[in-house]
């Protein structure tokens, strides 16, 4: 069924509960404006708490060339320093970080700047073989404003990220995959078979149980290993307070598919 009515997004729910959010600025290359930012935040956040049957999120771009080739760059152009600072210019998009439901980025194009850090802010990307992604804010004269100096520096490493950051070169979709940014690449042409696919294994679990898997293995980003591991103790003992458990590991024993009931 189709989401609401955005004027820079598509969103629709397939009976699996895969919701897919497609960023449609095509002309310009999918350019995150703040309008867009302000309708997809509210999309994840109404799929992720208000929507009846939503269990994953797919973001992608519209048209064959871009996922996003950025934050808008017209919109920002002749930003002061007062309004960005007063406005909190683009800290909207940090809001993604709490979305519980597992959110898979398909990057079927240029995936710069504000667009490599969306992707970054998915919890899986999946690249077309065409895709592209890096950081060129350099060449513009500002920096990653959206996480990428931090996100960037956690899935590639230090020496890269750096010379990615400090060049605006950018890294093709096999590059992206040998470094970890990205699973894995796929002929663009099966790009969003291949994350529906994916997605629907992921909207089989039960939601409550991968909600905290995600958000254990987001911790990894936070805290010591000690800290981390304890964390996910608790979260580990507290499945134990599931039915789906219960249901999960009867259908193992009795050789049959779990149905879960997400309590
Ligand atoms: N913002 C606004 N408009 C953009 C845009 C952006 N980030 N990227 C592309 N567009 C627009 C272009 O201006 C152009 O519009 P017009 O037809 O009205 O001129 C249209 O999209 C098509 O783009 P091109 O003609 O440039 O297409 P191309 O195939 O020649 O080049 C590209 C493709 C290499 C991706 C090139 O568009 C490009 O370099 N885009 C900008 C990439 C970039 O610098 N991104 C970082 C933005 S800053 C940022 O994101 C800050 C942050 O950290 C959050």
């Amino acid at each position: 069924a189709l989401l609401g009515s955005f004027s820079n997004l598509l969103g629709e729910v397939d009976e699996a509960g895969v919701a897919t959010l497609t960023l449609n600025r095509p002309k310009q290359l999918n350019a995150l404006n703040s309008e867009l930012m302000g309708e997809l935040v509210a999309a994840c956040q109404y799929l992720d708490r208000k929507h009846p049957s939503a269990r994953v999120i797919i973001v992608t771009g519209s048209g064959s060339k871009a996922f996003a080739a950025g934050a808008d760059i017209k919109e920002m152009s002749s930003v002061t320093y007062s309004e960005a600072y007063n406005k909190g210019l683009l800290d909207g998009w940090e809001t993604l970080r709490t979305i519980r439901k597992p959110i898979i980025a398909a990057v079927n194009g240029f995936a710069l700047g504000g667009g490599c850090e969306l992707a970054m802010l998915a919890d899986i990307i999946i690249a077309a073989d065409s895709a592209s992604f890096g950081q060129p804010e350099i060449n513009l004269g500002v920096l990653p404003g959206m996480g990428g100096t931090q996100r960037l520096t956690r899935a590639v490493g230090k020496s890269r990220a750096m010379e990615l950051v400090l060049t605006g070169d950018r890294l093709s979709a096999a590059e992206a995959v040998s470094l970890g940014l990205a699973s894995r690449a796929v002929p663009a042409a099966e790009l969003m078979e291949t994350t529906q696919k994916l997605a629907r294994r992921i909207a089989a679990a039960s939601l409550p149980v991968a909600a905290k898997a995600k958000e254990c293995v987001n911790q990894a980003y936070e805290m010591t290993l000690a800290e981390g591991v304890r964390f996910e103790k608790r979260e580990f003992w507290s499945c134990f307070a599931l039915a789906d458990q219960k249901e999960g590991m009867a259908a193992f024993i009795e050789k049959r598919t779990p149905v879960f009931g997400d309590s």
